[in-house]
């Protein structure tokens, strides 16, 4: 699986936390209140949760470090009760620069590392490795610019991906890219001016009359049939593409997932909206729950690899969803 990509380093006041313990993975969940964030990621003053997965014996550790000093509270936390934190700590840690939210909307922040837990009135927040340049550039006060586009070039940002990822040989052969959902066809304009022949598959396209690349006007639903059984150019465009994708796709897709399975050529999709209650059938293959959040709809199209293959996953620099779920080049 490639690239969890960049990290952040953020610090947090607790306000109260869970410690879940187990042998094989613990976890501590930590409601908190962001003090210093990162530009387009997370805002001081937002709240989230901290979620720190260690060893149950360093995670007590720390979990006791953050906790107020009563006996109770301790017992508390070794039940998995909720307890209240120390608010005069505060908690610096290196995170994925990529924020999940859960159902609730909930931030969610997963750490890589912890780096420490201070005292008010400390003078400043201590590294714990001295000779992190990201850590020293945030203690000194300078400004730490997190390396995220904003969402207006997702479009630039992704065709550059798959350009690097696939090359230009595998993308102009046959008919060349199918891009499902192209909307106002950003996608295709980028790949056009590279060289690569595309069309844009959409219902309800927004690209003008002369984008310099072939539209379909029509919407893929289930494995794309009633579009390849066609007798005409249509059919003939989509058989014979060479790689199909999808940004933000919405209805599209797991059709996209679908006909690529069955034309048997490489996709990647950066899915966005769940649409649970149009799409009731759909449950989590590990668990049978239905797919309702982001996280499990994103499990779900993983799940979808045939026997033997393995979709992979990148996350793309810019803000939003920005999870690349796509089949390996070769
Ligand atoms: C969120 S927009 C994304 C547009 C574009 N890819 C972008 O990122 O700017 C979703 C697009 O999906 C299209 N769409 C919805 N259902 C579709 C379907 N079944 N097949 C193809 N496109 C569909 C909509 O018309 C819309 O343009």
């Amino acid at each position: 699986m490639s690239g969890d990509g960049a990290t952040i380093i953020l610090s947090f006041q607790p306000n109260h936390f869970k410690l879940f313990l187990s042998k094989k993975s613990s976890l501590l969940v930590i409601n908190a209140k962001c003090i210093n964030g990162a530009k387009n990621r997370i805002k001081s003053k937002n709240a989230a949760l901290v979620h720190i997965r260690h060893p149950k014996d360093v995670l007590s550790k720390m979990a006791s470090s953050l906790l107020l000093q009563s006996a109770d509270s301790l017992q508390d936390m070794k039940k998995g009760c909720k307890v209240e934190a120390d608010t005069t700590k505060k908690i610096v840690v290196r995170a994925r620069a990529n924020i999940e939210r859960n159902r609730k909307g909930d931030r969610l922040i997963e750490c890589i590392d912890v780096l420490c837990v201070q005292e008010d009135g400390d003078a400043t927040y201590l590294p714990v490795d001295n000779d992190d340049e990201e850590y020293c550039e945030y203690i000194t006060g300078k400004t730490y610019e997190n390396p995220i586009s904003l969402k207006v070039e997702r479009s630039k940002i992704f065709a550059e991906w798959i350009i690097d990822t696939y090359g230009k040989e595998l993308l102009c052969r046959g008919t060349g890219v199918l891009d499902v959902a192209g909307g106002n066809g950003e996608t295709c304009r980028h790949l056009v001016a590279k060289g690569i022949p595309v069309t844009l598959l959409d219902p309800n396209p927004r690209c003008g009359s002369n984008p310099g690349f072939t539209i379909i006007p029509h919407p893929l639903n289930c494995d794309g049939s009633d579009l390849t059984s066609r007798n005409d150019n249509i059919g003939n465009i989509v058989r014979n593409c060479s790689f199909i994708c999808g940004l933000h796709p919405d209805q599209a897709t797991e059709p996209i997932v679908s006909l690529a399975e069955r034309l048997n050529v490489k996709f990647a999709i950066l899915p966005c909206c769940v649409m649970p209650s149009l799409f009731p059938h759909r449950v989590q293959r590990k668990h049978g729950d239905p797919v309702r959040s982001y996280s499990a709809f994103c499990q779900y199209l993983l799940d979808m690899a045939p026997e033997k293959e393995e979709f992979l996953v990148d996350h793309l620099p810019f803000v939003g969803r920005n999870k690349v779920i796509y089949r390996a080049p070769s």
